[in-house]
């Protein structure tokens, strides 16, 4: 009676956010228990994480590590034990953006990253993941237009290119999991796109 694992991917700007809280409703409706959270965050210690994050100065492995530390303390003390008493959860990023992020964006080792999530997570990954994707260059100009960038989103337009083609590179790897979305549509057509995979899902 577990429940499902549903996560939203895509660089800065791509809209993911527009579309979260309406898919978790869509969820609800069909009757199911949702929690919807977000990485890095979803616990006082991770959100404690994220603010540091998003605005400290640090090195790339710190980084790394600091977005593994908080991915732990989400999953045991709120994810898991949400998806052992049947919730589904709808998580606004997971693994594959430190994949991405990290890995493609930073030029981090991808097997290093493979290795803590095997040691932080083991098996446990997203049964969908929803992938947002936008030329870079279109984010940025939907970014500029919102609020001052944090560490990540004041990162030039060759990293958010790199980001985006790891994510790409991630999807086609897993063409089961993932459902890529071309977030250039209008919000309505993404919405009906969304409202009929998520019916899909047993
Ligand atoms: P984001 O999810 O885009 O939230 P908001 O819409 O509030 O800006 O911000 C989180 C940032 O963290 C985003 O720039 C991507 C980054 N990030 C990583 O670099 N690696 C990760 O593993 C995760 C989960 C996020």
């Amino acid at each position: 009676m577990s429940g499902r694992f549903i996560s939203f991917e895509g660089i800065d700007g791509a809209g993911k956010s527009t579309h979260l809280e309406w898919y978790a409703e869509r969820l609800r409706e069909a009757g199911r228990d949702v929690l919807l959270t977000r990485e890095p965050g979803g616990t006082g210690l991770a959100e404690a994480l994220r603010a540091l994050l998003l605005d400290e100065p640090m090195d790339a492995q710190t980084e790394l590590l600091l977005m593994f530390a908080a991915r732990r303390d989400h999953l045991e003390r709120r994810l898991r034990p949400a998806l052992a008493a049947g919730t589904w959860v709808v998580c606004d990023r997971f693994t594959d953006s430190t994949l991405a992020y990290q890995g493609a964006g930073r030029g981090g080792s991808v097997k290093r990253i493979h290795v803590l999530a095997d040691w932080v997570h083991g098996d446990l990954w997203p049964d969908r993941t929803y992938l947002f994707d936008l030329p870079a260059e279109e984010a940025l100009r939907r970014r500029t237009l919102a609020r001052p960038a944090d560490r990540f989103e004041a990162e030039d337009l060759a990293f958010f290119e790199r980001v985006r083609a790891g994510y790409q590179a991630q999807a086609a790897a897993e063409p089961e999991r993932f459902v890529v979305i071309d977030a250039a549509q209008d919000i309505d057509r993404i919405r009906s796109l969304l409202a009929a995979d998520c019916a899909r899902i047993r």
